[in-house]
């Protein structure tokens, strides 16, 4: 099958086309046939080494929207042919934070296209209670943008106990998990303000709903900023850029800073005095429970929300696709196309 990974670790020229094996049939799995997928920053992440335990050749990709082209078990539910979006986490299934919906923190944890081989292929192996029914309005090409962006941005503004009176802020609005909040947070009605870099990303962030946007390539950014999200400061901050000792100082007495992750390999001292002085609490979280993940599909159908799509590329050009991503060049997804 048509399956691109890299055999070692590196920059975007070890992404190659792989002779890989089509997954075998088994039971409580389907196997999930994919047109088309899309980039994350997670994928660069993974192919340049930095998360742990990856076996070699890998093949990254935690976007999986397809048809299913087999299932064995769960078919009073789903059955060959339907159309599919899968949860990308990865758990035992088993232990006592599975067995009571915290599977986000299952000591087994991972996603696909992490800890196993993802959707920059034709066919994908997903347990059957991964696979979730699709919102009907979006095309394949925008369910494809949807997976890992879409569980972190509800997971993260969950965590933030979002209202339509609060002000979240959102670092690295821009990107693939910053575009789909914002989008998220102006249906739940909050008062929403982006950072990006790039001042015609500004303009695009503005046309998709931010109430305002603060551009931190400009001088005095921090200043606008503060004038900005007012005296009290933010309610809370989606941190996407792992920025958190900006993220703190911006946001209230007692809010909360939303830490995705980070973009490079950077570590972050964190500034201890303002942390405790101000009660904030900086939350870590990894992808979101399965019920999360429903929670999350059925709003984007309520809202009618639409991803956007940024470029697309073959499957072939994966190394581009990287290139561009790290680069921040595009706004919107990066998609793959297999087929
Ligand atoms: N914990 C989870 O569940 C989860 C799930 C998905 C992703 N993540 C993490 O969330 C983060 C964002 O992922 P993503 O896929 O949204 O990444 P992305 O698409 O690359 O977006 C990051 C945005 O941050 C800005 N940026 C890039 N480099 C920067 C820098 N050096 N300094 C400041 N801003 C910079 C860019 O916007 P401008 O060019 O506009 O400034 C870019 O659009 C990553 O750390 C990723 O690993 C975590
Ligand atoms: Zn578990």
């Amino acid at each position: 099958m048509i399956a691109v990974g890299f055999k070692s670790f590196g920059g975007p020229d070890v992404l190659e086309e792989l002779e890989i094996e089509e997954p075998k049939p088994e039971d409580g799995y389907a196997i999930v046939r994919i047109s088309h997928t899309s980039v994350n920053r997670l994928d660069t992440l993974v192919r340049k080494g930095y998360s742990p335990g990856i076996a070699l050749p890998h093949i990254p990709g935690s976007d999986v929207y397809g048809i299913i082209d087999r299932i064995d078990g769960g078919k009073n539910v789903f059955a060959e042919g339907d159309k599919v979006i899968v949860h990308p986490l990865i758990s035992c299934g088993i232990c006592a934070e599975c067995v009571s919906g915290k599977e986000d923190i299952c000591r087994k944890w991972g996603a696909i296209g992490r800890e196993k081989n993802g959707s920059y292929a034709e066919l994908v192996k997903i347990k059957v209670d991964q696979l979730f029914r699709p919102p009907a309005h979006l095309s394949g090409m925008e369910l494809a943008c949807l997976p890992l962006s879409l569980t972190a941005a509800w997971r993260g503004l969950v965590l933030s106990e979002p209202a339509p009176e609060k002000t979240v802020v959102i670092r690295g609005a821009s990107g693939n998990v910053g575009i789909i909040a914002l989008m998220l947070s102006k249906a739940l009605g909050m008062r929403t303000i982006a950072i990006t870099r790039n001042s015609i990303k500004a303009t695009e962030l503005v046309r998709i709903g931010a109430d305002s946007v603060i551009d931190s390539s400009e001088p005095e950014y921090l200043q606008r900023l503060d004038d900005e999200v007012g005296a009290g400061g933010a309610d809370s901050v989606l941190d996407c850029t792992g920025e958190i000792n900006e993220s703190i100082k911006i946001v209230k007495i007692g809010g909360k800073v939303i830490s995705y992750g980070v973009l490079k390999n950077q570590k972050s001292e964190i500034d201890i005095s303002n942390l405790y002085l101000k009660s904030v609490h900086v939350i870590g979280t990894r992808l979101s429970t399965r019920k999360e993940f429903g929670d999350a599909i059925r709003f984007v159908g309520e809202n009618r929300i639409c991803p956007i799509i940024g470029r697309e590329l073959s499957i072939t050009d994966a190394a581009e696709a990287h290139m561009l991503l790290e680069g921040s060049k595009v706004f919107g997804k990066i998609l793959l196309k297999l087929n």
